[in-house]
């Protein structure tokens, strides 16, 4: 336990979970590498066990590094318990498996990070549950499809890649009637801008290989809600089906990040903010999707829900699909590359990456537009994302230009 009895976010991020002077005044926390843990006898270890006293036993089920982070993470969260997993999609498995089984419902939104979207079709499904996809940004759909075999609802908010928002509290309201667990994929947010704890959610899940540790070395999740679903997905999602632990080292780079991660977000949502105002008075941008635009058609639930509106940008040209991606290739700066939430902006073509498993009936079904580009605005200074932007609507849009004139 911290000596820090501190409630804002920057002194949480930095404390929380950790009093160095336990430590030998280490200021960061040990990276703890050690797979197995040693009783003082096997009453002691029996004992571990059958959960009579906090002794560690082995690294799959947790380490004291593991435990910090753990701590840390529950306290951002606004969770009495938090797991790290490996992986955002550990996290999301785990707590997934734990809780459905044949026969069950999973109700997901239409539209989702392509790997969970993988995991849904030909992960659980193939186990006997049923997946259905509604359109959630409108909660009314929620209310005429939801039945007691619905024993899930999932939803990222915003979605990854084109910008929906769902509204977690009437959500909640609907789900709160059932026993079904409402489950909310925090990624785009992290705990600094959204809490849908707070807001209704049973449970909330993170890549935290994205904002959290905020420097594109490590790949980590977590899952976080209240004490007895988390030592359930503990002991049944991660220790006996994905087994998806989070090494002693990524503890120690996740826990690094977090100490910057408000700063960081400051910047991302400052910088987003620009390059979304930027695109918007741009004639070659049809539609863009950023909740911190006046004209955002979801605005006032942004303002609802989210603190500041975000770092990630959707938006689709007024062009096709090969200039779509052209105006990908033409930037300098910025680089093309999945992953989000990095000190570098990066920039991505969904339907021929991080969606490109989907047919085109499935890109449309799932509002996804073969011509969006997603953003992951960074750290650098705004003027020279302004400039590597500007610079490739010139080269791409501009020889079109010629050409159509001279045709
Ligand atoms: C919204 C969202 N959720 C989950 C994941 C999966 O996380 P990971 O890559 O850490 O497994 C991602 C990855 O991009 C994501 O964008």
């Amino acid at each position: 336990m911290s000596k820090h009895q501190a409630s804002h976010f920057a002194t949480q991020a930095i404390h929380a979970g950790y009093n160095p002077i336990q430590h030998q005044g280490a200021l960061t926390p040990p990276i703890q590498i050690s797979s197995t843990y040693a009783f003082e006898s096997v009453q002691q270890g029996g004992a571990a066990f059958q959960g009579d006293n906090d002794r560690f036993i082995y690294a799959r089920l947790g380490s004291p590094s593991q435990h910090i982070l753990e701590r840390r993470l529950a306290e951002l969260e606004k969770a009495e318990a938090a797991l790290a997993t490996a992986s955002g999609i550990g996290a999301i498995t785990s707590a997934i498996w734990s809780f459905l089984k044949p026969g069950d419902e999973l109700i997901a939104d239409l539209s989702l990070y392509g790997c969970t979207y993988s995991f849904l079709e030909h992960g659980l499904k193939q186990f006997g549950v049923e997946v259905t996809y509604l359109n959630l940004t409108d909660a009314s759909t929620l209310i005429n499809h939801i039945s007691d075999k619905t024993k899930m609802v999932y939803s990222e908010t915003p979605t990854n890649p084109n910008m929906r928002l769902v509204d977690i509290a009437a959500l909640a309201e609907i789900t709160r009637q059932y026993d079904c667990k409402l489950m909310i994929d925090n990624t785009y947010c992290t705990p600094y801008l959204q809490n849908p704890l707070s807001l209704g959610a049973d449970l909330v899940v993170h890549s935290a290989t994205k904002y959290l540790g905020g420097h594109g070395d490590l790949i980590a999740g977590f899952v976080a809600g209240t004490q007895e679903d988390i030592d359930h997905i503990r002991m049944v999602g991660l220790k006996d089906m994905t087994g998806a632990v989070i090494s002693g080292f990524d503890v120690s780079l996740l826990l690094r990040g977090l100490k910057t991660l408000h700063v960081r977000m400051d910047r991302h949502c400052q910088n987003a903010q620009q390059v979304a105002e930027y695109l918007s008075t741009s004639d070659y941008v049809k539609h863009i999707f950023y909740p911190g635009l006046e004209n955002c058609s979801q605005k006032t639930l942004a303002n609802k829900q989210m603190r500041l509106p975000g770092g990630m940008i959707a938006f689709e040209l007024n062009a096709s699909r090969e200039q779509s991606a052209q105006f990908v290739n033409a930037l300098k700066m910025i680089l093309c590359a999945v992953s989000l939430g990095d000190a570098e902006t990066l920039v991505q073509h969904p339907a021929s990456m991080t969606h490109s498993t989907y047919t085109e009936e499935e890109l449309l079904e799932h509002l996804i537009s073969p011509t969006l580009i997603r953003l992951s605005v960074g750290l650098e200074h705004i003027g020279d994302i302004l400039f590597d932007l500007d610079q490739a609507f010139e080269s791409v849009f501009s020889a079109d230009r010629e050409l159509t004139i001279s045709a």
